[in-house]
């Protein structure tokens, strides 16, 4: 993992005390909410319905032990004993008092954390694979790049003020874990004929109008990287929409010009960069790699330990339904990720207590290194479990609430904080996610229907993915109440779709029905092992409009 130096250390230092200063002047009545706007955006703080938010920095979703503990402590001491992982691997809190917001940031300071950059319209934190560097599909670790890009565009002069927000994912394996395809730029480590490098893709995103990055180069040396985001940033800073907010995302420029025609403004300008300062060196490749070696594994058979592990496995159900939807092959033998779900019924996705915060310190520290990550779909993962320790993990997890088996399935969905946090909501999202696990909540049920992503915004900004969910949720407006939009299709995998409207929306009560008729459609006419996705791409929209909107006889 990066650790701080000085210079880190410094910059986080000062802007700790810069904050303080712009927060006491904006209390006490010296500066104007419009001038403290901008102030408290470039450190993480919305003001949400209820209370101020603010948003912390998990660089590519990845976190100590120490690290975890102390979010635990400021969610008891400045919160209300609770955060939320959000869907970019990042950490919100709902309730902190503006007055103390200073002293949370010196808190975060300590363990080198910060939430620069997790608002505003800069480059936001960099977001990646949870299982990088442990999965056995990885063509390259992509933390070493990740790392570059954070130290690359934190505080960088040059894009502070982007027409928009801006967001990069990097993604090392050959499946996207990362959802490179929905983001500003989408980083895919490839290796041609023994040379590592990235494929990149732009202009990609959800918010009111989704799209699907389009590839603008193929094969980008490994040396380049920064200097090609660069370029890339630019061309977007100096041609991009600041006229309109909805037209400002970096997508609407690459629809307008053509993705060829950006590409070839992205060339002309890093030609004249590439040589440059932004040169990523041997030397500077192999220091960022040098953060993120091997932990000291212990030697296993790994046939041995898969048997003695079946064995367990046999001898109790509950730990077997664990194992196989929670946990995750590793390329070392003998060991697993584990993936703690957030996702039981009741609560919201995302939300982790300060006391589970804990006991994900106590895990991490016990069984994987004293790190864990947040995923994008809002759990977290122990990447390096011994698996003659699972049992125990699973134990204790268990104790702690986060052993769902249901990683993968229906009721690990995605859900932003929608009408009971957000001031942009158009309808509530959360009790839609608890309606949802109430009505599905037989895990034999869930398990045949097997991978099933839904989402659930309560706006079209989609914080929620929900036009990527292969069934999403969109909370809309109609004459003042609250209705949903239901939309199938969506994915943002590496064969990533865009979900398709169903028809008119329904009343809250109306949806987990509607969720029904659907499940109940594809159980009918899957073939055998075909997933929720591929039925629906085999025969299209039609056949489930039809049922959904069947009028009883
Ligand atoms: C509660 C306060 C929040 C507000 C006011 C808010 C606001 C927004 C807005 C306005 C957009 C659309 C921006 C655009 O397309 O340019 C957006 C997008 C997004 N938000 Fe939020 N959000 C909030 C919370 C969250 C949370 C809790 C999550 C994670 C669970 C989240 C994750 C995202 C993501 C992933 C997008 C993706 C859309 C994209 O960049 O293409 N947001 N948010
Ligand atoms: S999708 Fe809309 S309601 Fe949900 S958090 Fe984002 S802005 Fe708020």
């Amino acid at each position: 993992m990066y650790r701080y130096d000085d210079r880190d250390r410094t910059i986080i230092g000062e802007r700790v005390t810069q904050f303080r200063g712009q927060t006491e002047r904006y209390l006490a009545g010296e500066l104007s909410e419009e001038q403290f706007l901008p102030l408290r955006l470039q450190n993480g703080l919305y003001i949400q319905r209820l209370a101020p938010m603010l948003r912390i920095a998990v660089p590519y979703g990845l976190l100590n032990s120490a690290q975890i503990r102390r979010l635990a402590r400021i969610s008891r001491d400045y919160d209300k004993g609770y955060a939320h992982f959000t869907t970019r691997q990042n950490l919100q809190f709902n309730w902190p008092q503006l007055e103390e917001v200073p002293d949370i940031l010196a808190e975060l300071a300590e363990v080198e954390m910060h939430a620069v950059q997790t608002s505003g319209n800069c480059i936001r934190n960099t977001t990646s694979d949870p299982y990088a560097g442990v999965a056995r599909d990885e063509i390259v670790d992509p933390r070493p790049y990740c790392e570059l890009i954070r130290q690359w565009s934190t505080f960088h002069p040059e894009f502070a003020f982007l027409p928009r927000k801006f967001k990069i994912a990097v993604n090392g394996a050959t499946t996207d874990r990362a959802a490179i395809r929905v983001h500003d730029i989408g980083v895919q480590i490839v290796e041609r004929d023994g040379e590592i490098g990235f494929q990149v893709l732009v202009g990609g995103g959800q918010g009111r109008t989704p799209v699907i990055a389009e590839l603008i180069r193929d094969f980008l040396p490994e040396r380049d990287l920064l200097s090609y985001l660069e370029a890339i940033v630019r061309i977007y800073n100096q041609l991009g929409r600041r006229d309109n907010k909805y037209k400002a995302r970096i997508k609407i420029l690459v629809k307008a010009m053509g993705a060829e025609e950006f590409a070839r403004l992205v060339e002309a300008e890093w030609e004249k960069i590439k040589d440059g300062a932004e040169q990523l060196t041997p030397e500077a490749l192999a220091w960022a790699k040098s953060f993120f070696t091997e932990p000291a594994y212990n030697a296993f058979d790994g046939a041995a330990s898969d048997t003695a592990l079946e064995q367990q496995a046999a001898e109790d159900k509950a730990f077997s339904r664990w194992l196989e939807r929670n946990t995750f092959r590793h390329r070392v033998p003998g060991y697993r990720a584990v993936r703690l779900s957030t996702k039981p019924t009741g609560v919201p996705p995302g939300d982790v207590t300060d006391r589970q915060m804990e006991a994900i310190a106590d895990l991490a520290d016990a069984f994987s290194f004293g790190e864990a990550r947040v995923t994008h779909d809002q759990n977290v993962v122990l990447a390096d479990v011994q698996q003659d320790k699972l049992y125990e993990v699973w134990q204790t997890a268990r104790a702690h609430g986060f052993a769902t088996p249901n990683i993968g399935t229906l009721t690990d969905m995605i859900c932003c904080p929608g009408g009971d946090y957000c001031s942009l909501a158009n309808a509530k999202s959360i009790p839609i996610a608890e309606a949802i696990q109430r009505r599905f909540d037989d895990m034999d049920y869930l398990y045949d229907l097997g991978d099933l992503n839904l989402n659930i915004s309560g706006c079209m900004n989609a914080c929620g993915h929900h036009h990527v969910g292969h069934i999403g949720i969109l909370g809309v407006d109609k004459k003042g109440e609250e209705f949903y939009q239901v939309q199938l299709g969506g994915s943002s995998s590496e064969q990533a779709s865009l979900a398709k409207v169903l028809g008119p929306s329904f009343s809250r009560a109306e949806v987990t029905d509607v969720i029904g008729k659907i499940l109940d459609l594809y159980v009918a006419e899957r073939h055998p092992d075909e997933l929720f996705i591929d039925t629906y791409n085999r025969i299209g929209l039609q056949p489930f409009k039809e049922t959904v909107y069947a009028k009883a006889s």
